[in-house]
């Protein structure tokens, strides 16, 4: 069967970042830098940004073109003869569905919110009223399961039409929208009154607070945000670089997807932190503070009906592009393992996910004293601790190991698939920090996640 690929350069770009762009922009970025106390916890996210970012991103595309495969083959076709790097397309398979599992649960309550804004059903309630929509919302499985399964269907309703005309297409236009959306809001959010107060406490470093917090519990809680948010570790990526030609050097179009990713977590605090100061509301509040406190400032701002149904579309968007992108790999991955049809890939998969996501809404309501993390913790929590604190780090660290050991794929071999094309080259120098360093640093990540839940 012929392999699609994308017709565009821009088309890969923006796929990839709406691949990286999703619920760790929008969501979990402003509460966690709510969470650690504002612009300081910003700069040390940016500096891992850089410091993790390019070099296993690039790591990533460079694995995905060269095999031009998905991450169930793309290890067998690159390894040296009897090695057992090809293993790892398990972790990888894993690492997409497990991250689904969750994902599309999330996903769903923002169309949810979407819906409720768009029919003005938060019109005139109060802070008890918002809260319980929320509440009422965990404590119901049916309402809960069938907006996930709307997501699940829409996008893998998308991926049925095709790489180009499905994927491609669909996700290039809700990038586009996606990015007027946010400069929209933000500026919305930028003239509401007292708006200076948040982006102070937003845009103004007091390195005090990070003290106050815990030097390290502040950096990990960053580096760990920058793994998220980059999609690494688990070929998400590395796919979109098995549909891309070789025109293009590998470190420049990593740059721009770590640029749009920035820009849109970056401008997400510019959205939710002056709305929070304007109208009194805690911005340390945690993974309640888009559903519980936002939908209040809508209340309480003229024209909010409209502002707020906008604020969850974006919200949608944002997820959709994830799952969408995800969804592709899972079937690219699939077909390439066990040679079926895409389309019969995709009718399969629709009810295998939906079945999977089923423990997620469980754990909400009728599973909730299954706390697995915890009190207070539930299935959501326990599938985000494999995703985001193993199969991310290690994984990463597999990719950055094929590409810099000479018992795996190798540097040379490495370089020059990164570097085949136009635009910016890899830079050569960070070699010892690629191959040495960065894998030191991943492993404090890992080791301190543990060390974090079960010290606790
Ligand atoms: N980067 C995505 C987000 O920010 C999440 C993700 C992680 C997607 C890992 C794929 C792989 O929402």
């Amino acid at each position: 069967m012929e392999r699609e690929s994308f017709s565009s350069r821009l088309g890969f770009i923006l796929i990839s970042a709406g691949c990286a762009i999703g619920l760790g922009n929008v969501w979990r970025f402003p509460y966690i830098t709510g969470l650690y106390g504002g612009a300081s916890f910003v700069l040390i996210y940016l500096c891992f940004l850089l410091l993790l970012g390019l070099p296993i991103m690039v790591a990533e595309f460079a694995v995905g073109r060269a095999s031009v495969r998905s991450a169930a083959k793309s290890f067998d076709v690159l390894e040296p003869k009897g090695s057992k790097w090809h293993l790892y397309k398990y972790g990888a398979i894993a690492g997409n569905v497990i991250l689904m599992m969750f994902y599309t649960t999330v996903s769903g309550w923002m169309l949810y919110y979407f819906y409720k804004m768009a029919v003005g059903d938060f019109v005139g309630l109060d802070a008890d009223g918002v809260t319980n929509i929320f509440v009422s919302l965990l404590s119901d499985p049916v309402t809960m399961a069938g907006n996930m399964i709307a997501i699940v269907l829409s996008c893998f309703g998308i991926c049925y039409l095709g790489v180009k005309a499905g994927v491609e297409r669909i996700t290039k236009s809700m990038m586009a929208c996606l990015l007027v959306l946010m400069l929209v809001l933000a500026a919305n959010s930028i003239m509401l009154p007292n708006s200076g107060e948040g982006l102070k406490y937003y845009l103004y470093p007091d390195f005090s607070k990070v003290i106050e917090h815990g030097i390290s519990e502040v950096i990990f809680a960053a580096m760990g945000q920058a793994f998220f948010t980059l999609s690494l570790g688990i070929g998400a990526l590395a796919i979109f670089g098995s549909y891309i030609g070789k025109e293009q050097r590998l470190t420049g179009e990593a740059m721009w997807i770590m640029t749009l990713d920035t820009f849109v977590a970056i401008t997400s605090g510019l959205i939710i932190f002056p709305a929070c100061f304007s109208f009194g509301i805690n911005p340390g509040s945690g993974p309640n503070l888009l559903f519980i406190t936002l939908p209040n400032v809508f209340n309480e701002m003229a024209g909010g009906r409209f502002w707020g149904a906008l604020f969850f579309l974006f919200m949608l968007f944002a997820a959709m592009s994830t799952v969408i992108a995800v969804f592709e790999n899972i079937t690219s991955c699939i077909t390439d393992l066990t040679g079926w049809d895409r389309k019969k890939t995709i009718r399969l998969n629709i009810v295998l996910i939906s079945l999977l996501s089923l423990p997620c809404v469980l754990g909400f309501n009728l599973w909730s004293d299954f706390q697995p993390l915890g009190k207070g913790s539930c299935v959501l929590d326990l599938e985000d601790f494999f995703v985001s604190n193993n199969l991310l780090p290690l994984g990463s660290l597999v990719y950055l190991a094929f590409c810099t050991s000479r018992y795996g794929w190798g540097w040379d071999n490495f370089i020059k698939e990164a570097d085949t094309g136009k635009g910016v080259a890899f830079p050569k120098w960070i070699r010892f920090y690629a191959t040495y360093i960065l894998p030191l640093v991943v492993l404090v990540i890992f080791f301190n996640g543990y060390y974090a839940l079960f010290s606790k």
